[in-house]
């Protein structure tokens, strides 16, 4: 049943991503909510105000590798609206840069997700040794490749 809830976080991302496949802005916004949903469930765990489990440490572990793998493919040319968007233009003045950032996040997740078996980190203290280089990747890309609002 834990395992279970764990893929459930998964098809829940891969459905959103289906859904919404014409609309790239909604899309991205949708992965980088799923982003930070793992990160305040991770973010729980660690300050022990949400029981850890090894399912939910894979859950966080695995959005966050969803979302590394495919954010890069909503952010076509001309896709800067900052009515409703907060993707920075540097992100297509600098695509090498903004990649970069990218791929810090996600070769961090891909660690992760091989480090940490079928059935997740078994206890707290390795799924902080696993989470914490993923977490460490929002920032340097949202400083400046995302508008503050
Ligand atoms: C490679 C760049 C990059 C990385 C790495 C990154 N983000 Fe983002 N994030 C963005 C961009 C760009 C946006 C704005 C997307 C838009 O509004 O179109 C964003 C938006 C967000 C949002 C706001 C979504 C909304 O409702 O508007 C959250 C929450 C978020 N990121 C969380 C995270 C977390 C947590 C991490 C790390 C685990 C992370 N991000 C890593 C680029 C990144």
């Amino acid at each position: 049943m834990r395992k279970l809830a764990g893929l459930l976080g998964v098809f829940v991302i891969a459905g959103t991503v289906a859904v919404a496949a014409d609309d790239p802005i909604t899309t991205r916004i949708s992965l980088m909510d799923a982003s930070g949903a793992a990160t305040a469930l991770a973010g729980g765990m660690l300050k022990e105000q949400v029981p850890y489990s090894p399912a939910a440490g894979k859950a966080a572990i695995a959005s966050w590798h969803a979302v590394a793998v495919s954010f890069g493919d909503y952010l076509p040319e001309g896709s800067e609206d900052a009515s409703r968007s907060h993707a920075a233009p540097k992100i297509w003045e600098d695509r090498a840069g903004f990649d970069a950032e990218l791929a810090k996040f996600e070769e961090a997740s891909d660690a992760a997700m091989k480090a940490s078996g079928k059935d997740g980190p078994p206890d707290l203290a390795s799924f902080q040794k696993l989470a914490q280089p993923v977490m460490g990747t929002c920032k340097g890309c949202h400083e400046n490749y995302r508008l503050e609002d």
